[in-house]
């Protein structure tokens, strides 16, 4: 079984996903990474060069390819879960846990990073209000939900393992 991680840029599901692999012996995966790695360039160049549109059929390919993995924690790219045959795909091999965060929270967590080509605009708060809401009803999509404003990564971990427990 895998356990994906989805959410907004910014609710913790990198770190989130780093301590997890330690604790429960899984293996770590970020679809970013691996779309960084395939490319050989920046996910901004990607975007910047080839357009959102072509960053996702990559998004789309790596998750058809690591669903047959086990044993696995994705990282995945904030935007995943807007493709319905990421979520089956996802959802075939494993659960998806979203993590949430407030506006304000995020736009704290984004404020000074470049490395996100949707967030490099001038108003980011703007942004990140608009994208939040157009993604609010495909983020309800994941099996479990943790908001991880006001918690440490520790205390989002120890959900995730009570969550797991129960199913
Ligand atoms: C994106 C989120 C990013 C990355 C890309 C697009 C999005 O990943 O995949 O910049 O559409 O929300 P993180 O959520 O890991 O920042």
């Amino acid at each position: 079984m895998n356990i994906t991680l989805v959410g907004f840029m910014g609710t913790g599901k990198t770190s989130v996903a780093k301590k997890l692999v330690q604790i429960m012996n899984m293996e770590y995966i970020s679809t970013d990474e691996l779309i960084e790695k395939k490319e050989g360039v920046s996910i901004n160049d990607i975007f910047a060069e080839k357009g959102e549109f072509y960053f996702r059929d990559l998004e789309k390919g790596i998750i058809r390819e690591i669903s047959n993995l086990d044993g696995i924690v994705i990282d995945a790219g904030g935007g995943v879960i807007i493709d319905q045959e990421n979520v089956n795909n996802l959802k075939s091999n494993g659960i998806i846990i979203c993590l949430q965060a407030d506006p304000d929270t995020i736009l704290e967590r984004m404020k000074d990073k470049k490395d996100r080509p949707l967030l490099n605009v001038d108003d980011k708060m703007a942004k990140i209000n608009e994208l939040l809401e157009k993604r609010a009803a495909y983020y309800q999509k994941a099996d479990y939900f943790i908001d991880t404003s006001n918690l440490s990564i520790d205390e989002v971990v120890k959900r995730i393992q009570g969550f797991l427990k129960n199913i």
